[in-house]
């Protein structure tokens, strides 16, 4: 399974990603906007769970980001449970040396319509903390609503922090009368 869009493809994981992983995950610029679950530092073991995790999913959702045929980040789609099915979290980072070269935008937005037309997903969404600019930006330049602010919900490095959350709908179904 490929997702391509000019020169940023996403594509599963591959085990030899591990050490570039490793290189550009290990990084608190990147941890401090995650969630806990994401580590620092994030050692070539933590890489290597995670690509295994990746490798053993039925439904591929998790996807290495690829610039100009490089590794260079990670997105995925969570999907959610229960009367929330139709729904999934999108998460994502880009290794620090590649930002603000549009990488982000264009992987949200491959990975945005896989969801909706691939998974048959109602909504995406996903919440990002007050201190994270650059991903407001990315989520609204592709189409993302702001729907609401969850005023101090994140603690973070010691310090509590309002979360922004956006979501998409998908705009290719009709919603259905019960
Ligand atoms: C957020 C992140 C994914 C953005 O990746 P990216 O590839 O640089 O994103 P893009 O280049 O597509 O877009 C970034 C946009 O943010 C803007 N931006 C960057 N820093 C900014 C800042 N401090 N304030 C306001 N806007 C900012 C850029 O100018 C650009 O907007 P533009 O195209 O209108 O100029 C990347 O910084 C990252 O991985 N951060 C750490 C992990 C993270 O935050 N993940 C998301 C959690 S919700």
């Amino acid at each position: 399974m490929e997702l391509i869009s000019g020169n940023i493809k996403l594509r599963a994981f591959r085990i030899t990603d591990a050490d570039r992983l490793t290189l550009l995950a290990n990084n608190k610029k990147i941890s401090r906007n995650l969630r806990d679950g994401f580590p620092n530092p994030y050692t070539r073991d933590d890489a290597v769970k995670f690509i295994q995790q990746c490798l053993e999913m039925q439904v591929v959702t998790f996807f290495a980001i690829e610039f100009l045929g490089e590794y260079v980040g990670n997105i995925s789609l969570s999907p959610c449970k229960d009367v929330y099915r139709k729904s999934a979290e999108i998460g994502y980072f880009i290794g620090e040396p590649y930002w603000n070269k549009g990488i982000a935008s264009a992987a949200v937005n491959l990975i945005t319509e896989y969801g909706f037309k691939q998974l048959d997903l109602m909504r995406i969404h996903t919440g990002v903390y007050e201190y994270n600019p650059a991903s407001q930006r990315v989520l609204e330049k592709c189409g993302y609503n702001k729907e609401g602010v969850f005023i101090k919900s994140i603690f973070k490095e010691g310090g509590f922090w309002d979360e922004i959350r956006y979501a998409r709908i998908n705009p290719y179904v009709a919603q259905l009368d019960p």
